[in-house]
């Protein structure tokens, strides 16, 4: 189709504020899909993927659009990830296309997710339509709304145009505001091929199934294809376009988005924001800012059973195959054995691999705390990249450290404002703005990532009784007094709870992981210490008293069942434990000590 009747966007909202419904609306509207196929959440591949066994991550769609000037339209449609971990891959998406809707619900306002979201397309200098949803409800307020987007966004949202996904009102004018105020992509058709490389994924079927948003040249099936971030070659074998199904067609040319596959093996070989060209006669101009995502927080994994550490390999490099921005490396601990040091992109990204391991393979693991990237200095001037606390040079060839912080946006209703601004204080946080828009609150904060790795996000849920919402970005690294702290059980270092810590802090960490670490090992027959130390010094210590463990006999009288019921919770309990040289802490001290409430 001609450039000028190409219309490419995105969606950007908060979570529930209906961006899966919106555009399986808009599908439906168009007949893209026919009724009798339409399911709910079209966008949503989960169920398509559970049906079929397969993996299809339809999150683009062609749709084309009959507009009411009596002119053809193909509106793609990409969908781009919402959590804070992979603002990476949204900044990316957004490169790919000219254009927004900005849906905010109209019984809520924006949110934080929405505010980070929308920075990234004017970023990439999308027109923004806002979309105001969720009329058909009672509490729907558009005016309200409408003017909380010019306040704290600071775009005109006097043409807003205000939709009900669920009932299907304002549809037409959502699909005519795509028509008539988002630009048509540019480009030349006789240039050399630039592909940019939107997303990839892994399909049981067709390997890696590459994203591809065309900027220059035509695309076809067959040609041989150049990456440009490594110079690697592939044969095209597929070329098509999402309606939303798979569907093959010969070539895409400029403005055109679709996918492509040529028998790449791995998505680890395919790098989000890198540029395609022909292999012969390509361009060597890459397209700009590409970088590939790089995991900011590191834990180790190992397994409870340390029998079970090949299974754990062979999991975590299955995983690693359709997910590139996941990183491992063996490690070797002197008290959990071994296991891997794997690196994420934040930690709702660590959460799903670690619960995907537990779950779909079947390992019970450990994981040990959850730690940034530090840049350490030696006294001759040469830095290193610290991934994991128990690799601290010594101390006398330290001249200081670096820890990555981050630019923090929170917005909050004004009455728990007063308990965010203090776990942010408490955070070590630097407040770098407030603002109002209407009764809610804009803080922004610029914190250390360390303090926000273990249980921020959990925290600031529960001092706002769910009703903050939280985005971040990298702002960059700077130098603070940091320290390494080391935990003795029973005199005995467990490297596996070795943390950084900033030295203010370290003997209120200190006293609150021993504290913890008391209530969590289960008494054994002899006392033991627990203390936690900055180098060779004691900063903080506890003791375990002795007691013979006896957990019948709480039950008095006869009742067998009762009993042999809580010998089996003891014995189940017992499984999660790890043992240190003679003493057993259970699995979960190694997350739980971390927690500060
Ligand atoms: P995630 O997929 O979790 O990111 O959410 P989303 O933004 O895609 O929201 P989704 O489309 O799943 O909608 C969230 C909820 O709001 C669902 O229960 C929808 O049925 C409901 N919803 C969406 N649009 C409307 C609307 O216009 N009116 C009403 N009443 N409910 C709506």
């Amino acid at each position: 189709s001609p450039l000028s009747h190409i219309r490419n966007f995105s969606i950007v909202a908060h979570i529930d504020h209906g961006k899966s419904t919106l555009a399986d609306r808009l599908i439906q509207s168009t007949n893209t899909v026919a009724d009798r196929d339409m399911k709910e959440q079209m966008l949503d591949s989960m169920d398509i993927e559970r049906e079929r066994g397969i993996t299809i991550k339809a999150q683009t769609v062609r749709i084309n659009y009959t507009a009411l000037n009596g002119e053809d339209y193909v509106l793609n449609l990409i969908d781009t990830p919402g959590h804070v971990d992979f603002a990476y891959e949204v900044s990316r998406s957004m490169r790919a296309v000219e254009g927004s809707l900005l849906v905010v619900d109209s019984t809520q306002g924006v949110e934080a997710q929405t505010l980070a979201n929308v920075y990234h397309a004017i970023e990439a200098d999308h027109e923004i339509v806002p979309v105001l949803n969720k009329i058909d409800l009672p509490a729907s307020d558009c005016d309200r709304v409408a003017e909380q987007i010019e306040d704290v966004i600071g775009i005109d949202a006097t043409e807003a145009i205000q939709v009900s996904a669920k009932t299907g009102q304002g549809i037409t004018e959502t699909l005519e505001a795509i028509v008539q105020k988002l630009p048509a992509p540019t480009g030349m058709r006789d240039a050399p091929l630039k592909a940019m490389l939107v997303d990839s994924w892994y399909d049981s079927y067709l390997g890696v199934i590459v994203l591809v948003r065309i900027m220059d040249g035509v695309l076809k099936k067959g040609e041989r294809i150049r990456m440009l971030s490594n110079n690697s070659v592939h044969h095209v074998d597929r070329i098509g376009v999402f309606r939303p199904e798979m569907t093959v067609i010969d070539a895409l040319g400029p403005g055109e988005i679709g996918f492509l596959t040529a028998s790449i093996k791995q998505v680890r070989d395919t790098r989000v924001g890198d540029t395609i060209t022909h292999e012969k006669k390509g361009t060597e101009d890459a397209l700009p800012g590409f970088k590939p995502s790089q995991p900011v927080v590191f834990c180790g994994l190992f397994p409870v059973d340390s029998a079970e550490f090949e299974d754990l390999r062979d999991a975590i490099e299955k995983l690693a195959l359709n997910d590139a921005s996941f990183s491992y490396e063996m490690e070797t601990s002197a008290a959990l054995g071994f296991g891997f040091r794997c690196g994420f992109l934040g930690l709702l990204h660590l959460e799903v691999i670690r619960d995907r391991i537990e779950r779909e393979y079947n390992i019970e693991l450990i994981t040990t705390a959850p730690s940034v990237i530090y840049h350490v200095y030696h006294k001759d001037g040469s830095m290193i990249e610290l991934h994991n606390p128990a690799d601290m040079p010594d101390l006398t060839l330290v001249s200081h450290l670096e820890e990555p912080r981050i630019k923090a946006t929170i917005l909050v209703p004004d009455e728990y404002l007063g308990d965010v601004l203090k776990l942010c204080q408490d955070r070590r946080g630097i407040q770098l703005d407030l603002t109002y828009a209407g009764s809610r609150a804009m803080v922004v904060y610029d914190l250390p990532l360390n303090e926000v790795v273990f249980d921020f996000y959990d925290r600031l849920k529960s001092v706002t009784k769910g009703y903050a919402s939280f985005d971040y970005q990298m702002i960059g690294y700077r130098e603070d007094k940091l320290v390494k702290m080391s935990i003795l059980v029973n005199d005995e270092p467990v490297d596996a709870l070795s943390t950084m810590v900033h030295r203010d802090r370290a003997e209120m960490r200190g006293r609150a992981m021993v504290e913890k670490l008391k209530d969590l090992i289960p008494r054994h027959m002899f006392k033991i210490p627990i203390q936690a130390a900055i180098g060779g010094k004691v900063i903080a210590r506890e003791t375990l008293s002795a007691m013979r463990k006896d957990v019948t006999a709480k039950c008095y009288g006869g009742d067998a069942t009762r009993k042999r019921k809580l010998l089996d919770k003891q014995k189940a309990g017992k499984k999660k434990m790890r043992r240190f040289g003679k003493v057993d802490i259970p699995q979960e001290a190694f997350i739980s000590a971390l927690k500060m409430d």
